[in-house]
Formats: C-alpha cells, structure tokens, sequence
C-alpha cells in the first residue's frame, strides 16, 4: 500500500474530491494547513532581497490505496490541482506498512 500526501490550493478541494471519486477511492482525509514552498509565501521574489517567510493557508489532503492505484491516483491529483501558477502544491507517496478498518478488523487493502 501506499500513502499519497498532498498539498493543494483549499479552492480545488472539490475538483480533486470528484477526481477521486472517480477512480473509487473510498476515503479521505483533509486538513486545513499552512506553509511555503519556493517562493516563501510571495507571489514574487527578488533577487537578492531579503523576505521574511509567509505561511500560505493550503489543504492537505491524504489518502491510502493499493499499489497498483497510486500512479494513477497521483495523476488524478496532478490533474485537478493544477492550474499551472506557483503554488499550485506538491504530492508526495510513502510506503504505507499497514491499514486496519476498526469495525471489522479487516487488513491490508480490504481495509481501505
Ligand atoms: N519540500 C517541501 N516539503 C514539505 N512541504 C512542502 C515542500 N514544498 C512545498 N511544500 C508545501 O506545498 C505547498 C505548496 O508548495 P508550492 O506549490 O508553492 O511549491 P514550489 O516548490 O514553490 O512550486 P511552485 O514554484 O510551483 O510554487 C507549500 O505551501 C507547503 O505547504
Ligand atoms: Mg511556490
């Protein structure tokens, strides 16, 4: 399994979700956060200036799949956060060792 981090612009929430939802994916999670990339929280940067580093309200939207859907499920992202402007945000996949829904006790894929 694998355990798909991103972080997008809170506007493309609902894009994304409908994404998803489209390949199947049966959960989510979003948490309301705040950070910086590149750009430190500007808009531009100048060379040589001195900036202090801005915290940009972003989503963090977190999802567990199976192997075999997390190429995809990353394009999904890709594809409905992007609107080709800084910030636009960043996915990131590890390794996810294990999964257990608590109601059932189910494991592995068969709990996501
Ligand atoms: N290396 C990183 N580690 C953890 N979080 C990051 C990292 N880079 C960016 N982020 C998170 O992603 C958000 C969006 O980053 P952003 O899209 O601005 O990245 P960027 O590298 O500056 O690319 P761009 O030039 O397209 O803006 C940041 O506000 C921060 O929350
Ligand atoms: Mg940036």
């Amino acid at each position: 399994m694998k355990f798909i981090i991103a972080i997008i612009q809170p506007h493309r929430l609902d894009v994304v979700r409908e994404g998803l939802l489209k390949l199947g994916i049966e959960g989510m999670t979003v948490s309301e956060v705040r950070g910086y990339g590149r750009q430190k929280g500007h808009k531009e940067i100048y060379r040589g200036a001195e900036y202090a580093i801005s915290f940009v309200p972003k989503l963090k939207i977190e999802v567990a799949v199976a192997d075999e859907r997390a190429e995809d499920v990353m394009a999904a992202i890709r594809d409905s956060a992007r609107a080709g402007k800084i910030g636009d945000g960043k996915i990131f996949m590890v390794d996810l060792q294990a999964a257990m829904r608590i109601r059932t006790g189910e494991t592995g894929d068969n709990a996501l």
